[in-house]
C-alpha cells in the first residue's frame, strides 16, 4: 500500500468514528490515533523499500504484490532475474528534472503536516522564508529517517535555500522539546502520548537547545515550532501549488533537477527518485 493509500485509509476509518458535535481538534486527535493504530499494525510487515532480491522481472511487469511476500515467495527456478535498477513500478514516475514540487507531488503526498504547517505559517502573517522553512522542516523524515530529522531535512536542503533556514530546520528538531512561555509555546501535548510523560531528551537535544537558545535565528526555528501542527486538520487540505510562488522565490531550483545538479546532497535526492535501487 503506498502512502496516499494508507492515509486516506486511515482518514476514512478516522472519520467513521466522528460524531455530531465533534470539535475540529477532536476530529484531528480521532485521524492522529487512528493513524498511530494502523503505522503499529503494519510496522512488523518487512518494508519493501528494504525488501531487495533478484526478481527485476517480476517488479517491471507492474503487477504489485503485497508488502513482505517475497520473503515468503519460494526461489524460482531458471535464469537468474535481474535487480531492481531504476524505475520502481510501485511508484510514480518522476521527470527527468525534478523540481521540488515534484517530489512533493509524486513521493512526499500527500505531505498533510507540512503542508498545513505551510498554511498555518502563512495565515499567522509570517514572513515567505518562515512559510517556506514550515513547509520544509519535516522533509528529513519524509526524504531520509525519522531518527534526527531535523538534521538530516537541514542538509538535503542546504544548498538550495539560505542559511538561515537550514540552521531553523536543524535547531527546530531540539526546540520542540523546550517550551518558551515569552511566545507562548508550551511543551506538546501529543508528546506526552508519544513518548510517555517521564520522557528526557538526550543531553545532545539539551545541549542543542542551549546553543540554539543564544543564536541570532532563534526566532525562526522558534516559529517552525510554532507552525508545527502535531494534529492533522482533517478539514483542512492544502495544496503544493499554493506555495509555488513562495518556492521560486526562496528555493534555488538547479537547472539540472534536484538528483542531478552535483551537489553534495544530489544522492539524497536520487534515493527518493529510486528508493529501490539494488546498489
Ligand atoms: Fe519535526
Ligand atoms: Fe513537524
Amino acid at each position: 500500500m503506498n502512502r496516499r493509500d494508507f492515509m486516506d485509509r486511515a482518514a476514512a476509518a478516522a472519520a467513521a468514528s466522528f460524531t455530531i458535535g465533534m470539535t475540529a481538534s477532536q476530529k484531528a486527535d480521532a485521524m492522529e490515533d487512528e493513524m498511530i493504530r494502523r503505522l503499529d499494525a503494519v510496522k512488523v510487515v518487512e518494508p519493501w523499500a528494504c525488501d531487495i532480491g533478484a526478481r527485476g522481472n517480476e517488479l517491471r511487469t507492474g503487477e504489485l504484490p503485497e508488502q513482505g511476500a517475497f520473503a515468503k515467495k519460494p526461489v524460482e527456478k531458471g535464469p537468474p532475474k535481474p535487480f531492481l535498477m531504476g524505475n520502481d513500478p510501485r511508484l510514480p514516475l518522476m521527470p527527468e528534472k525534478p523540481t521540488l514540487v515534484d517530489f512533493f507531488k509524486y513521493r512526499f503526498a500527500p505531505a498533510r503536516h507540512l503542508l498545513q504547517s505551510a498554511a498555518l505559517a502563512k495565515r499567522n502573517g509570517h514572513d515567505e522564508k518562515h512559510v517556506l522553512a514550515a513547509l520544509l522542516h519535516d522533509i528529513g523524515a519524509s526524504t531520509a529517517f525519522r531518527s534526527d530529522h531535523g538534521y538530516w531535512g537541514a542538509q538535503i536542503v542546504a544548498p538550495y535555500v539560505s542559511e538561515e533556514i537550514s540552521w531553523a530546520i536543524r535547531a527546530h528538531q531540539a526546540l520542540r522539546f523546550f517550551p518558551d512561555p515569552s511566545v507562548g509555546y508550551e511543551y506538546p501535548e501529543a508528546y506526552r502520548r508519544y513518548f510517555g510523560a517521564d520522557y528526557q531528551p538526550e543531553p545532545y537535544v539539551v545541549e542543542a537547545y542551549k546553543q540554539a537558545r543564544r543564536h541570532k535565528w532563534y526566532m525562526t526555528a522558534r516559529l517552525i515550532t510554532m507552525n508545527d501542527l502535531y494534529a492533522f486538520d482533517p478539514d483542512a487540505n492544502p495544496q503544493i501549488e499554493d506555495f509555488e510562488d513562495i518556492i521560486g522565490r526562496h528555493f534555488k531550483q538547479p537547472k539540472e533537477g534536484l538528483g542531478f545538479d552535483g551537489s553534495p546532497v544530489a544522492h539524497m535526492w536520487r534515493t527518493v527518485i529510486w528508493p529501490n535501487n539494488f546498489l
